[in-house]
């Protein structure tokens, strides 16, 4: 299997993509942890990777807080005694336009889907370059791409984008590898709390359906499979790079 004897962490793991990956990296080989903000939805995770034969462990995280994150990294360490893969997946959306968007919101928003990335890959790099380990970003179309009322969300997703290159030549000497995932509509938490947010809710998502080359949203999975990809050593030469993962999305105008 492509991840065996590995140890990957999934921030925001207790669902959607995240719940993907993790199930995805257990299925490959990988011991799991989880980490999410959500204690129930992290365990939950945790429990069904279990039932399915995998191994995997929750630890209630917030990626926003410092300790928060320092704790993850020493329970993962006392539990599993080092770490291969860190995936950096949690995120948060406010779907806003500017003027709407409260002061706090913006820099919770900053807190959880830049820091969070900045703050775990910071712990975890230690571990990390003792077994010359992968570091995977979740991105976005959105990084590149933007859409209406979600300013600071594509704002978090750009910032990931400089974020991974940045990391990566920082540390590419020493065998860790950094890359992007940037995914187009995904049936999940976030693009469902955006749909939620139009006028139209039905019609929004039957337009995102449109946005794509393959003229429909994508599954968690078929995020989780590049991640799995990324994470393993079929990728030993891939550093730095934003690997769009969306239905077409970004290869041309929208509805081409
Ligand atoms: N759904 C999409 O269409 C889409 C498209 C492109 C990129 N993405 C990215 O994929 C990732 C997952 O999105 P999703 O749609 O599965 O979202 P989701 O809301 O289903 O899952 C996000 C998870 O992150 C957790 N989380 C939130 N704040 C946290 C914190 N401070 N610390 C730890 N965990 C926290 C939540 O509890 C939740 O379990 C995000 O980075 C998102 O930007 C999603």
């Amino acid at each position: 299997m492509r991840l065996e004897n590995r140890v990957a962490v999934v921030t925001g793991g207790g669902s959607g993509i995240g719940r993907a990956i993790a199930r995805a990296f257990a299925q490959s080989g990988a011991k799991v942890v989880i980490a999410d903000i959500h204690a129930d939805a992290a365990r939950e995770s945790a429990s069904l990777i279990q039932k399915e034969g995998g191994i995997a462990l929750s630890i209630t995280t917030d990626v926003a807080n410092p300790a928060s994150v320092q704790n993850l990294v020493a329970a993962t360490l006392q539990h599993y005694g080092e770490v291969h893969v860190l995936m950096n997946n949690a995120a948060i959306q406010v779907n806003k336009r500017i003027e709407d968007t409260e002061d706090e919101e913006w820099n919770r928003q900053m807190a959880v889907n830049v820091g969070g990335v900045f703050l775990c890959s910071k712990y975890f790099l230690p571990p990390l370059r003792a077994t010359r380990g992968a570091i995977i970003n979740m991105s976005s179309v959105n990084g590149t791409f933007v859409e209406p009322m979600c300013a600071g969300y594509c704002a978090t997703k750009a910032a990931i984008l400089g974020f991974t290159k940045a990391v990566a030549i920082d540390h590419g000497w020493e065998g860790i590898r950094v890359n992007a995932i940037c995914p187009g509509y995904i049936d999940s938490g976030l693009a469902e709390g955006y749909f939620l947010a139009q006028s139209d809710p039905a019609a929004a998502r039957a337009q995102a359906g449109r946005l794509h080359a393959l003229r429909r949203i994508g599954k968690p999975e078929e995020v989780a499979r590049l991640a799995v990809f990324l994470a393993s050593d079929d990728a030993s030469f891939m550093t730095g790079a934003a690997i769009a993962v969306d239905g077409g999305f970004s290869a041309g105008l929208p509805g081409n």
